[in-house]
């Protein structure tokens, strides 16, 4: 039988990538599932336009009958579940979308595949894997002397972006606990890289440094994030899938934690060296601006469990990652003009006005 996945969000940042990074590995079709917000991107997957193992659904993960035809067509062996609204700020302006795509949706989605599955036979279902693509966010926040998140920290979400996964986590947990589901839950943290949406930190103050923009650093610039560059990210849910028990949860880090005000000074400089300087530093266009309300001061994952268990650990270093990413925004101009449109414009006029 063709070996088919479903994979949900996969026009998006981190589900582009990962398709992407497995179509070239596999020989899996894939079904991509995506209702094409304004953070999902056809764009991202041209590469593979011409693939026909590659087949593009326009819809919402909460259309249960469009999720049900889809399951009954095209019968994939697992699903691997990206789709949500993944933006901090934006939750705290505007919770709504949060929960109806994070909870509804990814409810809608579970009890969809809870009949797929029941349907069946006995061999099919115990190797069929739902994957879910959490976030370190969960757990809350960490004082600088706290050790890192591990997959036993107790949840504590501070914004409405964290509390609407946690509760996607809790869902999918029992659905493995009261139905026999076999889910698998990856937790991971920051990640950076191509395809990102220039309203998180990086490819923002990437594009900002170049345009001689101020890079907006929230609050003191202290708050602590650990980054992944984001094909190690995808490498590990790849290795989850195959190899994770299941039922488990897994966390996913870099081993890599940097300060904001660290991360915007790095990027200065490499913007600066990559396409030249015009007179001072871009370091000068650094800007203090108000807190992010509610803001965490620090993530940092515990990342011993997929090492030990299933022999994953981070191939590349911050240092070469960020480097081909600033490399990667400025050749890219064509991507970054297409997707930075009318309604990117609004939100960084609406959320930076103040
Ligand atoms: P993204 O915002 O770039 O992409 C989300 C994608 O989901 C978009 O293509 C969007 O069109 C699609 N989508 C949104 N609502 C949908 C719906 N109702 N139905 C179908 N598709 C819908 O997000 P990302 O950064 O790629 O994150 C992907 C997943 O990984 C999310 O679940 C996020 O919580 C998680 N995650 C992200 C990071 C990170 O640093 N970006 C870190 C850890 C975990
Ligand atoms: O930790 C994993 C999470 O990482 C994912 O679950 C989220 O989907 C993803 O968006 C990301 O959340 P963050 O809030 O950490 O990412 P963001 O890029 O928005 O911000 C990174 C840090 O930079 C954070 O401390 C806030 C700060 N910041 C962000 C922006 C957009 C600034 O100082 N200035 C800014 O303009």
């Amino acid at each position: 039988m063709e070996n088919t996945i479903l994979v949900t969000g996969g026009a998006g940042f981190i589900g582009s990538n990962f398709i992407l990074q497995r179509m070239e590995r596999e020989s899996d079709s894939v079904v991509n599932l995506d209702k094409l917000t304004y953070a999902g991107h056809l764009r991202n997957l041209e590469a593979i336009a011409n693939d026909r193992r590659h087949e593009f659904v326009h819809g919402d993960i909460a259309d249960r009958g469009l999720v049900r035809g889809l399951l009954e067509r095209r019968r994939p062996q697992a699903i691997v579940h990206f789709a949500a609204e993944s933006h901090v700020d934006r939750s705290i302006r505007g919770p709504d979308d949060f929960i109806r795509t994070n909870v509804d949706g990814t409810f809608a989605l579970l009890e969809e595949v809870r009949t797929y599955w029941g349907g069946l036979t006995e061999q099919e279902r115990a190797d069929f894997r739902f994957l879910h693509v959490s976030t370190d966010e969960v757990f809350g926040s960490l004082d600088p002397e706290d050790p890192a998140f591990s997959e036993t920290t107790p949840y504590a979400p501070n914004s409405p972006y964290a509390a609407s996964k946690a509760a996607s986590d809790h869902f999918v947990r029992a659905y493995h606990h009261t139905y026999g589901l076999p889910v698998l839950t990856t937790n991971c943290s920051n990640n950076y890289g191509r395809f990102q949406f220039p309203e998180k930190l990086i490819p923002l103050v990437i594009l900002n440094a170049r345009a001689g923009k101020p890079l907006p650093v929230y609050g003191d610039g202290q708050n602590v994030r650990d980054w992944l560059y984001v094909e190690d990210h995808c490498e590990a849910i790849a290795t989850v899938l195959t190899r994770g028990r299941v039922g488990q949860t897994y966390n996913i880090g870099g081993w890599n934690e940097k300060r904001n005000i660290d991360i915007v000074e790095i990027i200065c400089d490499i913007v600066d060296e990559m396409a030249g300087r015009r007179g001072s530093s871009r370091r000068g266009l650094i800007t203090f601006v108000k807190d992010r309300p509610g803001h965490d001061r620090r993530y940092a994952m515990d990342a011993n469990k997929i090492e030990r268990e299933l022999g994953w650990r981070p191939l590349e270093t911050f240092e070469s990652g960020i480097r081909k990413t600033v490399r990667w925004y400025l050749e890219n101009e064509e991507w970054v003009r297409d997707v930075t449109s009318g309604s990117y414009r609004q939100w960084i006029e609406t959320h930076y006005s103040s």
